[in-house]
């Protein structure tokens, strides 16, 4: 250990050039007097710098504090280890016993930092932070890759919108390299995404609309849920009779500090085309409307095309979802993408029984009929984003975004 050795390098402004990375630091801490002493510290130091709240990226240092439910602490510093990329988590608490010293490490904590803050306790510990980071290129303050989101919209309401958008996102988390998915409800008229998984989640959105100054990623990870594959859920806890709007800022910060910790940012965006879906919207890589052969749900789903194009989102970003799909329907098909003026990306089989029973059971289909045509295309689909993005990364041409349709014989039920 270089701690005597070490000394904060000072950089004029607080800036930093080529050789003196600042290494963001985020401090999720209620007890004020622990706060300032620590706020104190870093600003002192001209390698460390605290996070603006308004900045989304993943800070590279991120200090907790110890919660009077110690469990719920160490669940959050386990599930940030596991998704955060490149951030380090030191606990704070005023009493730091062995048994939590001991649980803390497990879950992931790299120091700990007694109350009342010392100074050169943190000073060590920031010395160590930084060797391990020279040994470890990711904390280095640059940008990791952000995570892709994945927008679900309705033509119309009873689609299939929040099947498609539960689906996916369960599908997505078996592609072999097992990416970090979360599905996020942004449906504030009638938010009902966590039934699909038998899930009673205690915390939504409404938690981060009381104040979106406190919304971190520490924070974030407190009010997720989880579901038993892994799959983390964002629950709206907004719906039509309830009291409170589901705001576009309080989506942004939310989806932006997202992106930086998960592969995929699946979004149920329900069949309202509001100001917080549209913000919703623009941040999304792709849009995928979704519609079904019925006369009313295509006449909808042409005025939301063409509302979506008329506002300036880039056609290549939308992508149509032909959902409950019967063969027997290729000519209608044919005839709806013409009055669309819009080729369908996905075509979802019709499957009721199968469907139906996942829902009320509140699991995803490839959990209860993985091999239905149903539960096969919805695999697919997940694998068609994959693909997509990789071949978006390498700068492919818009025929790279039909080719999951082209090159696969659509799925459809007889
Ligand atoms: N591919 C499908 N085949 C048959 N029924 C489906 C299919 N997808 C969805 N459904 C049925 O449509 C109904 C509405 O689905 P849901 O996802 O709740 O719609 P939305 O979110 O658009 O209101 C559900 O009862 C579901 O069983
Ligand atoms: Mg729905």
């Amino acid at each position: 250990m270089a701690e005597s050795s070490w000394k904060p390098k000072r950089v004029s402004g607080g800036a930093t050039d080529s050789t003196t990375p600042a290494f963001k630091v985020e401090l999720s801490i209620e007890c004020a007097e622990t706060k300032k002493a620590l706020e104190a510290i870093v600003s002192e130091n001209g390698v460390f710098q605290l996070k603006d709240h308004k900045d989304t990226t993943s800070p590279s240092l991120l200090i907790l504090e110890l919660q009077e439910n110690a469990e719920e602490t160490f669940s959050v510093i386990r599930d940030l280890v596991k998704m955060a990329r490149g951030t380090e988590i030191f606990l704070t608490a005023a009493k730091l016993d062995s048994a939590v010293l001991l649980e803390a490490m497990r879950a992931g904590a790299k120091e700990f930092l007694a109350q009342p803050i010392q100074k050169k306790e943190v000073e060590d510990a920031f010395a160590r932070f930084q060797e391990r980071a020279i040994a470890t290129p990711i904390q280095d303050g640059t940008t990791p890759k952000e995570g892709k989101v994945l927008a679900f919209f309705g033509g119309k309401g009873g689609v299939g919108t929040t099947c498609l958008a539960v689906n996916a996102a369960a599908a997505l988390m078996e592609l072999p390299d097992k990416p970090k998915v979360v599905l996020v409800d942004v449906n504030q008229h009638g938010g009902d995404l966590p039934l699909y998984l038998d899930l009673q989640p205690s915390h939504s959105f409404r938690d981060i609309a009381a104040d979106l100054s406190r919304v971190d990623q520490a924070f974030l990870f407190r009010i997720l849920t989880k579901y038993e594959s892994g799959l983390q859920i964002l629950a709206s806890g907004y719906d039509d009779l309830s009291t409170g709007r589901l705001s576009p800022d309080c989506v942004e910060s939310t989806l932006r500090i997202l992106q930086g910790n998960f592969d995929y940012i699946v979004l149920d965006c329900g069949h309202v085309l509001d100001l917080t879906t549209k913000k919703a919207l623009e941040l999304a890589s792709w849009i995928m409307v979704a519609s079904t052969l019925m006369v009313p749900v295509v006449h909808r789903t042409k005025r939301i095309l063409d509302l979506l194009r008329g506002s300036g989102f880039p056609q290549q970003k939308i992508r149509l979802i032909m959902n409950r799909f019967v063969s027997g329907e290729k000519d209608v098909l044919v005839e709806t993408e013409e009055i669309l003026k819009q080729k369908a990306y996905w075509l979802v089989p019709n499957d009721y029984p199968s469907v139906s029973h996942s829902v009320n059971s509140g699991k995803p289909l490839l959990e209860t009929a993985p091999k239905t045509a149903v539960g096969k295309s919805y695999a697919d689909l997940a694998r068609s984003f994959d693909e997509s993005s990789n071949k978006s990364d390498s700068k492919s041409s818009v025929l790279g975004w039909l080719s999951p349709f082209k090159s696969k014989k659509p799925q459809a039920a007889t």
